[in-house]
């Protein structure tokens, strides 16, 4: 880290922690808020306040919440939204029956709060959760509020606000976008639930609905899959006689982040490195459009056209299926008789977001098999599904009427529909394969119509049979059935449907191999693929068996390689894909840091030494990874490491497990001092590379760079000053200050100088280094550790590509 980027993150660091305001966060029937006087409220732990402004580049005045520390001014909650002041006259007082109201000229009222009780003396107080409430003043500790700005939402959601209704006094709290940028009052853009049988999350246009992101079903909503429980924030839907109501808090409270509805758009942000990043948006695609394929219609990104009739349903208008059209819908293609049982059975539809659940009707304690004698026995349940799929789920939730806005979810977890249809169908009752055929299916209708747009494609003929056969594969992966004979092959078309054509919004990054892109297979699984750079790559034929090979390695520390691509001189390998990133986007964040505890971390190094120790011991192939470094660690939703790119070596043509090779790779900063100087690399060459994680991840600093500017040390010769200097402690990330269970801490520094020997024969194995972590083994006293200092030098430049933060060398080129 270079000296201004430290004083950089010291000052936000400072700003956000340590400036704590002596401003009031109160008023009281005694005092006002005056614009005029530029006078506010700031919460008790400074984070936000309350005061007057002017929204872009209006000039009308307004009482609004907004961030406190947060240079570009972010308002979370306006006053007089509908009612502007024209000029600095605005006051706020608590008047004498104890409501909080805003004046303007004249003594008009601009705003007051709508609390229905009085009080005798009460006042107003900005909490350090951004809520504006309106208590008596002896209740101090009780959260009975007379009023409360988190009743009435603006186009922000905080955490601890409820979003939903409170059904005992009908109160509904819902998102309302700006009108515009200059103007707060309410938009055409509203969220929130809406309070069918099965409660769901809707975006609305006006009245009309825009955007569903579909029913909570215990673990999230199939519709939109992003927004769930993850290490920072916990989702919660509540619904009970007084209340349904959706919410989120924050696991990590250093964590600032906010949802906010703009005019077009649900958008989530979380406060980082000085800006706010956006960590995802809703509608997000053409197919998120609410009910465009009418009913049974299935809207599939990336097909054309992308509405498709579900299995068992044929267009309504067949001769003319274009997008005027669509809206139209489809039938059955088989007409359906109620009253003869036998003659009817359901379809499970696996992978795809719910429908519209207007008309609806749930019973929360009947199972699965009760709900389908259910649904059978009332000609107008037209469907039927688990209305909680926690454990083995449990619930019934039955459709009346048609079904409507489906779309195939990207969600991880599938909550199944089961439709109704005649017993002649051949998926009636039939379970497992269902999947399989509907993905064949919608791949013939797909070719049929004529996918084949994507520039990529060259090859029709074999397109459609390719197609089929990943797709049949892929899906045996899901189901866990595949015994790994062969990997996948994946073609190109379906490579570039998945990633949008390799588009620059769905890079995950840049490593010495290639660059990663995200991607959405079309049964919804997310994948990364990883696109060779193609310099020095061995023969096709090498390669495949370098694939299949690693395909072999698995381990819950490994990622998980799920197939492969080559064809047109471009080689991918695809990958599960990790929701949580890498290492570093964490440990070298001064905020993400703060997420990572330290039984998080412990457990994150005890995974990558047992990932690292079956790579070396105890798979059959005898990896040496020679190019370990926290981007190479990543993370997956429960924050369990998994190391990537093993195996990148071989196939890039370095196949011994031992030994001397001319070419190097691998990453300063990390590398061993045989390997980087004489070209040795061996098992402990990557404990070596251990070595530097481990003190990584313990002090949340970049071992590359000068680490220690005032004294010109690196990590490594910092740590080992401060270790013989018996205050090992002072190496650790301030963050895990309060977690520390220093036994364990200084042990791991002290497995950290053991694996930094110089002497590749003083260092552990991997095994040993495992045994150490758990206390199992003692542990000799360290010598000195070193450490290579790398340089660029010229004549090493021949063919290196550059990541984010580090350079990937080649020392000297052999081909
Ligand atoms: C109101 O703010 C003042 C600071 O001006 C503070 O001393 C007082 O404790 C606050 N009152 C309550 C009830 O929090
Ligand atoms: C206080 O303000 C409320 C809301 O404007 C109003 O209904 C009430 O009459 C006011 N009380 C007094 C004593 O002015
Ligand atoms: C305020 O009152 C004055 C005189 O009473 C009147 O001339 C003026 O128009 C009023 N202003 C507003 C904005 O009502
Ligand atoms: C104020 O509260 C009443 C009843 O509690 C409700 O009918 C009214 O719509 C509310 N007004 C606003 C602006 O929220
Ligand atoms: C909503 O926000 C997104 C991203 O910040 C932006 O692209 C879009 O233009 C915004 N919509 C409007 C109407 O401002
Ligand atoms: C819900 O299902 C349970 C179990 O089948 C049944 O006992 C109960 O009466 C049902 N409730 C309603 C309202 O139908
Ligand atoms: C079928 O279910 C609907 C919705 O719950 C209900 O209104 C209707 O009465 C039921 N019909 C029969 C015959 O049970
Ligand atoms: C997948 O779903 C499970 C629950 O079934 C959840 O615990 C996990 O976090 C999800 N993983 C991803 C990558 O979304």
């Amino acid at each position: 880290m270079d000296i201004s980027a430290f004083l950089f993150l010291s000052a936000s660091f400072f700003l956000f922690y340590f400036v704590f305001s002596h401003a009031a966060d109160n008023i009281t029937q005694s005092q006002s808020l005056s614009d005029s006087e530029g006078t506010t409220l700031v919460s008790n732990d400074g984070v936000f306040v309350l005061g007057f402004f002017s929204p872009g580049d209006s000039t009308n005045r307004y009482l609004g919440i907004w961030y406190n520390n947060i240079p570009i001014p972010m308002v979370v909650w306006v006053a007089n939204r509908r009612n502007p002041i024209t000029d600095s006259s605005g006051v706020l007082i608590v008047n004498s029956s104890g409501r909080p109201v805003l004046l303007k000229q004249n003594s008009t009222v601009a705003w007051s709060a709508n609390s229905t009780k009085e009080a005798g003396n009460s006042i107003v107080q900005l909490l350090d959760s951004g809520n504006l409430v309106l208590r008596e003043e002896n209740e101090e500790n009780s959260e009975n509020y007379l009023w409360q700005s988190f009743d009435y939402p603006s186009d922000t959601w905080l955490p601890g606000m409820k979003l939903g209704w409170d059904l005992r006094t009908g109160l509904e709290r819902r998102l309302t976008a700006w009108k515009s940028p200059d103007d707060p009052s309410p938009g055409e853009l509203s969220w929130g639930i809406e309070l069918h049988e099965y409660p769901e999350i809707v975006m609305k246009k006006g009245s009309s609905e825009f955007f569903r992101i579909g029913p909570w079903n215990g673990l999230g909503f199939n519709g939109a899959p992003e927004i769930r429980s993850t290490a920072v924030y916990k989702f919660s839907f509540v619904t009970n006689k007084d209340e349904v109501y959706f919410m989120f808090d924050m696991i990590q409270h250093s964590v600032i982040t906010r949802a906010v509805l703009n005019q077009t758009r649900y958008e989530r942000y979380i406060w980082v490195d000085g800006k706010w990043s956006q960590y995802y948006y809703f509608p997000r695609d053409e197919c998120d459009a609410y009910n465009l394929c009418g009913v049974y219609g299935n809207c599939i990104i990336g097909e054309s056209p992308i509405c498709q009739c579900i299995q068992g349903f044929k267009p309504k208008s067949e001769e003319t299926w274009n997008p005027d059209e669509w809206s139209k819908g489809c039938v059955r293609s088989t007409q359906l008789s109620c009253q003869d049982k036998e003659k009817i059975g359901f379809v499970k539809f696996v992978g795809y977001k719910l429908p519209d659940t207007t008309y609806t009707w749930v019973n929360q304690s009947m199972n699965l098999e009760e709900c389908r004698v259910k649904c059978l026995n009332n000609c107008s349940c037209v469907a039927y599904s688990n209305s909680d799929i926690r454990d083995v789920g449990s619930g019934c939730v039955t459709w009346h009427g048609d079904l409507i806005d489906i779309k195939p979810t990207a969600a991880n977890y599938t909550q199944d529909v089961y439709i109704r249809m005649p017993a002649s169908e051949p998926e009636v009752a039939k379970g497992k394969q269902k999947m399989k055929v509907i993905v064949i299916v919608v791949v013939a209708i797909a070719a049929v119509f004529g996918v084949l747009s994507i520039p990529y494609c060259l090859c029709k003929m074999t397109n459609l049979k390719d197609k089929m056969e990943n797709n049949v594969m892929i899906e045996q992966n899901i189901e866990g059935q595949s015994e790994d004979l062969e990997v996948p092959f994946f073609n190109l078309t379906t490579i570039a449907t998945a990633t949008n054509n390799f588009s620059s919004n769905k890079k995950l990054g840049e490593g010495g191999f290639g660059l990663v892109y995200k991607g959405t297979l079309t049964d919804g699984q997310e994948i990364a693929v990883k696109r060779l750079s193609q310099s020095s790559m061995q023969g096709l034929n090498e390669f495949k068996t370098e694939v299949a090979l690693i395909a072999k390695l698995q381990h819950r520390n490994l990622v998980r390689l799920l197939g492969y691509c080559i064809e047109r001189q471009e080689s991918m390998l695809i990958y599960e894909y990790m929701p949580n990133g890498s290492l570093d986007f964490f440990i070298f964040d001064q905020i993400r840091a703060r997420v990572l505890g330290w039984s998080m971390r412990f457990n994150i190094i005890c995974g990558i030494a047992r990932g690292l120790l079956y790579l070396h011991e105890d798979s059959r192939l005898r990896i040496v990874h020679r190019d370990l470094k926290a981007s190479n660690i990543l993370l997956d939703s429960k924050m369990n490491p998994k190391i990537s790119d093993f195996g990148m070596a071989r196939i890039f043509g370095g196949d011994q497990t031992e030994g001397n090779t001319n070419r190097v790779v691998g990453t300063y900063g990390y590398m061993a001092p045989e390997y980087a100087i004489d070209g040795l690399f061996s098992v402990k060459s990557d404990v070596f590379s251990f070595g530097i994680l481990l003190l990584e991840i313990l002090s949340g600093k970049k071992n590359r760079g000068s680490f220690h500017p005032s004294h010109g040390l690196n990590l490594v010769t910092y740590a080992w000053k401060l270790w013989k200097e018996g205050k090992p402690l002072e190496l650790i990330d301030t963050c895990l200050e309060d977690s520390c269970i220093q036994l364990e801490i200084v042990r791991c520094l002290h497995i950290s100088f053991l694996c930094l020997q110089q002497h590749p024969e003083d260092r552990p194995n991997m095994s040993s280094v495992v045994m150490m972590l758990h206390g199992e083994s003692s542990l000799p006293e360290p010598k000195e550790p070193t450490y290579f200092i790398g340089k660029k030098s010229p004549s090493s430049s021949k063919n290196q590509s550059s990541s984010a933060n580090e350079i990937t060398v080649t020392l000297l080129e052999a081909r």
